[in-house]
C-alpha cells in the first residue's frame, strides 16, 4: 500500500511535468497559453502552481504510463486513464484541458483538475478519487497557502482554482479553495492547524449561497469564528480582484459579515419582512441559533434577532429552546 501511494505520487509528478512542458512548449498548447492570458494568470502563477495543458489525444498519458513501464495496478488507480469497453486497452481521461494539479500539504501532486477553453461541457473535471487524493481532505492551495495563513491568521476560503490563483496573483495568499465540494470536518480541522479564523469567500449566486449555508453549519459544529464575506451580486472573488483590484478587495473584507448576520440576510432577502415573513425568518433562525455553543454568544444574537423583527425577545428565546430540545 505504501508502495503503492509513492508509485502514484511519482506518477502524477511525472505527468504534471508532462502537461507542464505541453503547455509551456508545444504549439497546440498555444491555445491554452492564450486562454491563461486572457484569464489574467501571469507566467510567475503558472510556474508556480505548475499549470498545464493536456493535448486533444486520446493516448497521450496512455503512452507515457507504456514508456515508464508503469504497472497495471498502478495504471488504473492513478485516475488519469480509464479503460476501454470490451478490455480493450486504455484511454486519457484529460484531454484538450488547461490542467492543475492539486498538491497535497507535503506538496506531492494528489490529483489533477481540468478545464475545458470553451462553454464545452463538463466546465471541469477532476482526479477520481485514488489512495493519495482523498477529496473530503485536500484543499487546493493550502501547501503554498500555509505558511501565509500562519501569518495572517485567518484563512479565506474560495470556491475554485481562478478564485484561488488571483488572489494568489494578486497578493492575498491566506487562501485556499474548496473545489466546488462540500466542506467537510476534516476540511475544517486541517484548516484549525493553520489559522483560528475563516472567512467564506463564496460565488456570490444562488449556488454559492447555498454552499455557503451548508459550510457555515461544519464550522458552528467545529466552533470556529467564521466570516462571511459577501461579494457585489454576479461576482467571484476571481472576477472581483480582477476587476477592482486587491485593496478593494481587503476593504471589502473588513466588512464580512458574522455567520448569523449573513444568515439574517439570506433569509430576509428570501422572505421579506412582512409580517409572515418575519415568522418564516424566525423560523428559520431558531435553527441556526440553536446550534451555538456558547450561550453568551446565542444570547446576544437572540436579542439582535428580536430587535431586527422587531419581535419579543422572550418569545424567540423560546422557539430556540424548543429547536434545541427538539435537538438533543
Ligand atoms: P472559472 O472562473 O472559469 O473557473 O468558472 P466559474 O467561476 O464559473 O467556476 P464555478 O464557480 O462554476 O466553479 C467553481 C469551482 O467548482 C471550480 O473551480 C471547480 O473546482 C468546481 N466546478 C465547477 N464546475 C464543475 C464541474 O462541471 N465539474 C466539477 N467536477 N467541478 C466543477
Ligand atoms: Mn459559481
Ligand atoms: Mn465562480
Ligand atoms: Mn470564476
Ligand atoms: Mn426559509
Amino acid at each position: 500500500e505504501l508502495n503503492l501511494k509513492e508509485s502514484l505520487f511519482r506518477l502524477n509528478k511525472a505527468v504534471m511535468g508532462f502537461y507542464f512542458d505541453e503547455l509551456k512548449q508545444s504549439k497546440q498548447g498555444e491555445k491554452a497559453r492564450i486562454y491563461l492570458e486572457k484569464r489574467g494568470i501571469s507566467k510567475d502563477i503558472i510556474q508556480q502552481f505548475k499549470l498545464g495543458f493536456s493535448p486533444d489525444n486520446w493516448e497521450s498519458i496512455v503512452n507515457l504510463l507504456k514508456k515508464r513501464k508503469i504497472p497495471k495496478k498502478v495504471a488504473v488507480q492513478c485516475g488519469l486513464v480509464l479503460e476501454r469497453k470490451q478490455n480493450n486497452g486504455y484511454y486519457d481521461r484529460f484531454r484538450n484541458r488547461i490542467m492543475f494539479p492539486i498538491f497535497d500539504v507535503n506538496m506531492q501532486v494528489a490529483g489533477f483538475g481540468g478545464r475545458v477553453m470553451d462553454d464545452a461541457m463538463p466546465k471541469y473535471m477532476n482526479s477520481p478519487e485514488t489512495p493519495v487524493y482523498i477529496k473530503s481532505r485536500i484543499l487546493y492551495g493550502l501547501h503554498a497557502a500555509k505558511q501565509f495563513c500562519r501569518q495572517e491568521g485567518f484563512v479565506y476560503i474560495v470556491e475554485g482554482y481562478f478564485d484561488f490563483l488571483s488572489l494568489y496573483q494578486h497578493g492575498i495568499k491566506n487562501t485556499v479553495a474548496s473545489l466546488g465540494t462540500a466542506l467537510t470536518s476534516d476540511h475544517v480541522r486541517i484548516l484549525k492547524g493553520y489559522a483560528s479564523k475563516m472567512v467564506l469567500v463564496f460565488d456570490s449566486d444562488a449556488a454559492g449561497i447555498n454552499a455557503a449555508k451548508r459550510s457555515i453549519e461544519i464550522f458552528m459544529k467545529e466552533g470556529v469564528d467564521t466570516r462571511v464575506l459577501v461579494l457585489p451580486e454576479g461576482n467571484d472573488p476571481d472576477s472581483y480582484i480582477v476587476k477592482h483590484g486587491q485593496d478593494a478587495f481587503n476593504d471589502l473584507a473588513l466588512k464580512a459579515k458574522t455567520v448569523m448576520q449573513f444568515l439574517l440576510k439570506v433569509s430576509i432577502d428570501t422572505h421579506g419582512l412582512s409580517v409572515e415573513g418575519r415568522i418564516r425568518i424566525l423560523d428559520d433562525m431558531k435553527q441556526h441559533l440553536s446550534l451555538i455553543q456558547d450561550s453568551a454568544l446565542r444570547s446576544l444574537y437572540v436579542k439582535e434577532l428580536a430587535e431586527t423583527l422587531n419581535i419579543d425577545e422572550k418569545a424567540v428565546l423560546e422557539k430556540v429552546r424548543e429547536q434545541y430540545l427538539k435537538q438533543n
